[in-house]
């Protein structure tokens, strides 16, 4: 058996970025502003920032080889990650830039617990580079998008939005990072509301 878990929502972060947003909610739960607490992160990507950055916090973090695919993970590789979430006792698996799309294995050790947060107002813009896109496409706003997965890419259902205006002279980098000030906002005060309601398994 594993050692007993307190009774606060435990999240298993999964990121292949330079963890940002791993950052916003770490700082939130210091900050006491979410009631969870961080049980490992977890990367695709060996030297990922947001492991260097985990392990600064001093959480357990975690490199999980992806095998040989490059948009998912190998079959055995999520079956393998799915199991260290499990053992780590996590109740939601959050992905903070993590670019591989999600499969049966951790779909189904995990159904309706792993959310995401993605840059435009979904369903417009899923996909890369989604601020791109969106300028391109002569929005007059974005913003960001935290939802659950499905088996989809960027389809699940809607837990909530922050829209940022397109201004006239932006370019992907400036909306990106008007996104990206959303997203630190949006992702804490999402987990805010999660953990408030969370009552932990019997
Ligand atoms: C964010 O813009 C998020 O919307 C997307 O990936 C990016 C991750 O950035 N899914 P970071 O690693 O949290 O800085």
């Amino acid at each position: 058996m594993n050692s007993s878990r307190t009774s606060k929502l435990r999240l298993g972060i999964l990121g292949s970025g330079k963890g940002s947003n791993f950052r916003a909610i770490a700082d939130a739960i210091a900050a006491g502003l979410v009631d969870a607490e961080v049980a490992i992160v977890l990367s695709d990507v060996e030297d990922a920032g947001i492991l260097a950055l985990a392990r600064e916090r001093g959480y357990a973090a975690e490199y999980a080889p992806p095998g040989r695919f490059r948009t998912k993970m190998e079959p055995e590789a999520e079956a393998r990650l799915a199991r260290r979430l499990k053992e780590e006792k996590v109740d939601l698996v959050v992905l903070a830039g993590y670019m591989r799309m999600i499969k049966a294995p951790l779909l189904e050790a995990f159904p309706g617990r792993i959310i995401n947060i993605h840059p435009s107002l979904l369903p417009a813009f899923p996909g890369l580079a989604a601020w791109k896109q969106a300028l391109e496409a002569g929005a007059a706003s974005t913003g960001c998008t935290v939802h659950f997965i499905d088996s989809g890419m960027d389809t699940g259902p809607v837990i909530a939005q922050a829209e940022v205006p397109i201004l006239p002279h932006d370019t992907p980098e400036s909306v990106h990072a008007r996104i990206q000030e959303a997203e630190h906002r949006l992702y804490p005060e999402v987990l805010a509301a999660i953990a408030k309601e969370f009552r932990p398994p019997s």
